[in-house]
Protein backbone atom coordinates (compact mmCIF):
# COMPACT_ATOMS: atom_id res chain seq x y z
CA UNK A 1 0.00 0.00 0.00
CA UNK A 2 1.14 3.44 -0.65
CA UNK A 3 1.21 5.98 1.60
CA UNK A 4 1.59 9.43 2.07
CA UNK A 5 2.46 11.67 5.31
CA UNK A 6 1.00 15.21 4.44
CA UNK A 7 1.63 18.21 7.19
CA UNK A 8 1.76 21.90 7.75
CA UNK A 9 3.72 23.12 10.47
CA UNK A 10 4.65 26.32 11.71
CA UNK A 11 7.57 25.83 14.53
CA UNK A 12 7.96 22.07 14.29
CA UNK A 13 5.94 19.64 15.90
CA UNK A 14 3.48 18.65 13.67
CA UNK A 15 6.39 17.98 11.30
CA UNK A 16 8.60 15.58 13.69
CA UNK A 17 5.21 13.80 14.32
CA UNK A 18 4.92 13.20 10.58
CA UNK A 19 8.28 12.33 10.09
CA UNK A 20 8.15 9.61 12.74
CA UNK A 21 4.85 7.98 11.19
CA UNK A 22 6.42 8.07 7.56
CA UNK A 23 9.87 6.12 8.87
CA UNK A 24 7.29 4.09 10.52
CA UNK A 25 5.10 3.18 7.59
CA UNK A 26 7.91 3.58 5.07
CA UNK A 27 5.69 6.52 3.46
CA UNK A 28 6.45 9.55 1.46
CA UNK A 29 6.14 13.24 3.60
CA UNK A 30 4.63 15.91 1.88
CA UNK A 31 5.22 19.19 3.34
CA UNK A 32 2.53 22.18 2.61
CA UNK A 33 4.11 25.55 2.80
CA UNK A 34 1.74 28.75 3.57
CA UNK A 35 2.98 31.41 1.05
CA UNK A 36 1.72 34.18 3.59
CA UNK A 37 4.24 34.89 6.76
CA UNK A 38 2.95 33.64 9.97
CA UNK A 39 6.55 34.58 11.67
CA UNK A 40 6.49 36.80 14.53
CA UNK A 41 4.26 38.77 16.77
CA UNK A 42 1.78 40.14 13.56
CA UNK A 43 2.28 36.25 11.69
CA UNK A 44 0.72 34.97 15.46
CA UNK A 45 -2.35 37.03 15.12
CA UNK A 46 -3.02 36.75 11.69
CA UNK A 47 -2.87 33.14 12.01
CA UNK A 48 -5.42 32.97 14.95
CA UNK A 49 -7.34 35.32 13.08
CA UNK A 50 -6.69 33.80 9.77
CA UNK A 51 -7.91 30.09 11.16
CA UNK A 52 -10.87 31.63 12.96
CA UNK A 53 -12.46 33.43 10.04
CA UNK A 54 -11.71 30.18 7.72
CA UNK A 55 -9.73 31.71 5.87
CA UNK A 56 -7.89 29.67 2.49
CA UNK A 57 -4.11 31.00 1.86
CA UNK A 58 -1.82 30.33 -0.83
CA UNK A 59 0.06 27.22 -0.66
CA UNK A 60 2.78 25.20 -2.14
CA UNK A 61 2.75 21.26 -2.12
CA UNK A 62 4.56 18.75 -4.04
CA UNK A 63 2.78 15.23 -4.26
CA UNK A 64 -0.01 14.37 -6.51
CA UNK A 65 -2.17 12.40 -3.34
CA UNK A 66 -4.46 10.56 -6.24
CA UNK A 67 -0.96 8.27 -6.42
CA UNK A 68 -1.47 7.03 -2.98
CA UNK A 69 -3.94 4.46 -1.46
CA UNK A 70 -3.63 6.00 1.82
CA UNK A 71 -3.27 9.84 3.03
CA UNK A 72 -2.22 10.72 5.99
CA UNK A 73 -2.99 14.89 6.67
CA UNK A 74 -1.64 16.64 9.98
CA UNK A 75 -2.50 20.08 10.70
CA UNK A 76 -1.19 22.22 14.17
CA UNK A 77 -4.57 23.57 15.70
CA UNK A 78 -4.75 27.36 15.57
CA UNK A 79 -8.15 28.71 17.91
CA UNK A 80 -9.59 25.14 18.30
CA UNK A 81 -9.78 25.31 14.16
CA UNK A 82 -7.28 24.04 11.24
CA UNK A 83 -4.79 26.02 9.78
CA UNK A 84 -5.69 27.79 6.69
CA UNK A 85 -2.91 25.34 4.83
CA UNK A 86 -5.00 22.30 5.41
CA UNK A 87 -8.16 24.15 4.61
CA UNK A 88 -6.80 24.59 1.60
CA UNK A 89 -5.03 21.68 0.11
CA UNK A 90 -8.29 19.66 1.59
CA UNK A 91 -10.30 21.94 -0.59
CA UNK A 92 -7.38 21.64 -3.57
CA UNK A 93 -7.39 17.70 -3.48
CA UNK A 94 -10.44 15.91 -1.89
CA UNK A 95 -11.56 14.58 -4.80
CA UNK A 96 -7.57 13.09 -5.24
CA UNK A 97 -7.74 11.85 -1.94
CA UNK A 98 -8.93 7.86 -1.62
CA UNK A 99 -8.21 7.18 1.94
CA UNK A 100 -7.27 9.62 4.60
CA UNK A 101 -6.45 9.82 8.33
CA UNK A 102 -5.83 12.65 10.35
CA UNK A 103 -3.44 13.74 13.21
CA UNK A 104 -3.71 17.38 14.96
CA UNK A 105 -1.45 18.93 17.11
CA UNK A 106 -1.99 20.91 20.19
CA UNK A 107 -1.11 22.73 23.78
CA UNK A 108 -4.60 20.59 24.93
CA UNK A 109 -7.41 22.41 23.17
CA UNK A 110 -7.90 20.81 19.95
CA UNK A 111 -11.80 21.79 19.26
CA UNK A 112 -13.25 21.76 16.11
CA UNK A 113 -9.84 21.26 14.21
CA UNK A 114 -10.42 18.00 12.93
CA UNK A 115 -14.35 18.08 12.65
CA UNK A 116 -13.77 20.99 10.25
CA UNK A 117 -11.14 18.90 8.36
CA UNK A 118 -13.63 15.81 7.70
CA UNK A 119 -15.97 18.50 6.45
CA UNK A 120 -13.79 19.51 4.11
CA UNK A 121 -12.83 16.39 2.76
CA UNK A 122 -16.35 15.43 2.74
CA UNK A 123 -15.36 12.25 3.41
CA UNK A 124 -15.13 10.16 6.89
CA UNK A 125 -11.13 9.18 7.78
CA UNK A 126 -10.42 5.74 9.15
CA UNK A 127 -8.91 7.87 11.82
CA UNK A 128 -9.01 11.09 13.83
CA UNK A 129 -6.05 12.19 16.50
CA UNK A 130 -5.29 14.43 18.50
CA UNK A 131 -1.46 14.30 19.57
CA UNK A 132 -0.77 16.93 22.76
CA UNK A 133 3.01 18.80 22.06
CA UNK A 134 4.00 17.81 25.64
CA UNK A 135 3.23 14.25 25.20
CA UNK A 136 4.13 13.74 21.25
CA UNK A 137 6.17 10.47 21.85
CA UNK A 138 2.98 9.00 23.79
CA UNK A 139 0.68 10.31 21.14
CA UNK A 140 2.94 9.36 18.18
CA UNK A 141 3.13 5.66 20.18
CA UNK A 142 -0.79 5.26 20.14
CA UNK A 143 -1.47 6.76 16.47
CA UNK A 144 0.64 3.95 15.12
CA UNK A 145 -1.19 1.65 17.45
CA UNK A 146 -4.59 2.81 16.04
CA UNK A 147 -3.34 2.48 12.77
CA UNK A 148 -2.42 -0.99 13.15
CA UNK A 149 -5.69 -2.68 14.82
C1 LIG B 1 -2.11 31.15 16.11
C2 LIG B 1 -2.04 29.95 17.03
C3 LIG B 1 -3.19 29.52 17.66
C4 LIG B 1 -3.16 28.39 18.49
N1 LIG B 1 -4.33 27.95 19.05
C5 LIG B 1 -4.32 26.83 19.82
C6 LIG B 1 -5.55 26.31 20.37
O1 LIG B 1 -6.65 26.80 20.12
N2 LIG B 1 -5.47 25.19 21.16
C7 LIG B 1 -4.28 24.60 21.47
O2 LIG B 1 -4.30 23.62 22.21
N3 LIG B 1 -3.10 25.04 20.93
C8 LIG B 1 -3.11 26.13 20.11
N4 LIG B 1 -1.93 26.59 19.55
C9 LIG B 1 -0.69 25.85 19.82
C10 LIG B 1 -0.32 24.91 18.67
O3 LIG B 1 -1.45 24.24 18.14
C11 LIG B 1 0.66 23.82 19.13
O4 LIG B 1 1.75 24.39 19.78
C12 LIG B 1 1.10 22.98 17.95
O5 LIG B 1 1.61 21.75 18.42
C13 LIG B 1 2.16 23.68 17.11
O6 LIG B 1 2.44 22.89 15.98
P1 LIG B 1 3.61 23.26 14.95
O7 LIG B 1 4.86 23.36 15.78
O8 LIG B 1 3.64 22.11 14.02
O9 LIG B 1 3.26 24.55 14.30
C14 LIG B 1 -1.93 27.70 18.72
C15 LIG B 1 -0.77 28.16 18.08
C16 LIG B 1 -0.81 29.25 17.23
C17 LIG B 1 0.44 29.70 16.52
Amino acid sequence: MKTLVVFYSRSGTTKRVAQEIAKALNADVDEVIDKKSRRGILGFLRAGYDATRGKTTEIEFEKDPSEYDFVIIGTSVWNGRVTPAIRTYLLQNKDKIKNAAFFCTCEGRAGKCLEQMEELLEKKPVLKKILMRKKLDEGIKELMEELET
